[in-house]
Order: structure tokens, then C-alpha cells, then sequence
């Protein structure tokens, strides 16, 4: 019989590795073509009782089981002048920090429609632009209409000069409802204001960007 490799350990006992959780174990016993072709693997009962899989696996059971439970948050903005866009990193940031989410901020122009449908919650960032979202911001929205989005949750911001406050979070929440109604709204719409048509984002109105993230993330772990 061949002599294991070194990196390869054999686990005599399935239940051995029943601290990975049931999730990470079905993971990795499908992913890993060693355990695929050495085992069969029903319901967590095995036909065999000896199974064999990497070392590196068994490491990455934790990690994958993690990252089963990991809620996936995405962050489209579209932005002239950057505000919006930093709008977006310190909701970003806040997410990151509550802990068991993955956000990330990705500019409209870079985004296909169809890939948000791999995440949790979308959030959607929007310069006021004569009293309402871009249009490219706009479309996007039409588009979500034709996606498989039940059970994923959404939010909106803007930023804005002015008297518009909220007007773009306020249209925006509307043409989701329409187009998309399956989406559910987690937060209210945050609005950022700005101190003339380049920024900068005026003082204080960071911090709000950080409690709405904050607030999002809460929300999310009770969902
Ligand atoms: C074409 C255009 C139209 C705008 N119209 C409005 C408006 O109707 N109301 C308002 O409050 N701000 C308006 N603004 C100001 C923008 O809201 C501001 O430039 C924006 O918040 C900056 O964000 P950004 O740096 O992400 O582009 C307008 C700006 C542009 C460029």
C-alpha cells in the first residue's frame, strides 16, 4: 500500500472532525477530489469509517465554515468627484468592522448586474444629479428588476448640496420597490451632504456614513 504523503492524515472517525461543523465538513468533502474518491458521504453518516483528506484541508475547514457564515455585502456607487466614493469606503470601513462581513465597494462602471446576485446585501451610492440618482444608477436599478435577488436585503445613499436632502435616497427607494420588490429594504436612505459641486463632504456627515454602516451591520446578523 502506498505510504501516505506527508501532508495527507488520515481521520480513523468522521465525528473526529466534528468541531469543523457540519457545514465545513459537507464543504470540504465535496470540494476536496481525495475525499470525493475515497469516501461516500451521506447526511454526515459514512459508509466507509476511514477517511482520508489533505492536511491542507482539514486546515481550511474552519476558514470555509467561516466563510459559509460570512454575510456578503456589496457597494456600487457612481461618483464625479469622489464624495460619493468616499461616502462609500467609510461604509465600507464600518462594515468590515462589526465583524462577520465581507463588504466592498465596486465604482457602476465596473459592475456586472448579474454578479450582485452573490451577495447578501447591495448598496447602492448615488450623487444628486438635478434633484435624483445618476442615470447610470438609474438603469442599474432596472436591471436589478430582472435578477434572482429574494431574500437579499438593500440600502441607498447619496450625497448632495443644497436643499436636496434625501431627494436621491428618496427615488431611489421608489424605483427599487418598483422594479425590484423582492429586494427588502434594511435601512433608511442616508443622505451625505456636501459643501459645493466638487465637496469637500461637509464636517460631521463622515460619521454618519459610519453609523449607517454600523446600523447595517447590526441588522444583517439579527437577519
Ligand atoms: C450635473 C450635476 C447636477 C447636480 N444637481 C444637483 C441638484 O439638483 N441638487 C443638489 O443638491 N446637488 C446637485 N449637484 C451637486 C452634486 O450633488 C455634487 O456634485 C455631488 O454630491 C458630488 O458627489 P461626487 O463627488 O460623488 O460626484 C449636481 C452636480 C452635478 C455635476
Amino acid at each position: 500500500m502506498a505510504r501516505q504523503s506527508e501532508d495527507e492524515e488520515a481521520v480513523n472517525r468522521p465525528e473526529e472532525l466534528g468541531e469543523v461543523g457540519e457545514v465545513g465538513l459537507k464543504a470540504a468533502v465535496f470540494k476536496s477530489p481525495t475525499a470525493k474518491n475515497k469516501m461516500r458521504h451521506q447526511n454526515l453518516t459514512f459508509t466507509q469509517n476511514s477517511l482520508h483528506l489533505k492536511l491542507g484541508d482539514l486546515k481550511n475547514l474552519r476558514k470555509m465554515e467561516i466563510a459559509n457564515t460570512t454575510m456578503k455585502v456589496i457597494i456600487v456607487y457612481e461618483s464625479k468627484y469622489g464624495n460619493t466614493k468616499r461616502a462609500a469606503e467609510a461604509i465600507m470601513e464600518s462594515l468590515n468592522e462589526a465583524g462577520g462581513i465581507e463588504a466592498s465597494i465596486r465604482e457602476l462602471k465596473e459592475v456586472n448586474p448579474n454578479d450582485v446576485q452573490n451577495y447578501d446585501a447591495i448598496l447602492i451610492g448615488s450623487p444628486n444629479h438635478m434633484g435624483g440618482p445618476t442615470g447610470g444608477i438609474r438603469k442599474f436599478i432596472d436591471k436589478l428588476g430582472k435578477l434572482q435577488l429574494e431574500g437579499k436585503v438593500f440600502a441607498v445613499f447619496d450625497t448632495y448640496m443644497g436643499k436636496d436632502f434625501e431627494k436621491a435616497v428618496k427615488k431611489m427607494e421608489k424605483k427599487i420597490s418598483e422594479k425590484a420588490p423582492r429586494l427588502k429594504k434594511i435601512a433608511d436612505g442616508l443622505s451625505i451632504k456636501v459643501q459645493g459641486i466638487k465637496g469637500p463632504i461637509a464636517e460631521g456627515e463622515l460619521q454618519k456614513c459610519k453609523e449607517f454602516g454600523k446600523n447595517i451591520a447590526t441588522q444583517l446578523k439579527k437577519s
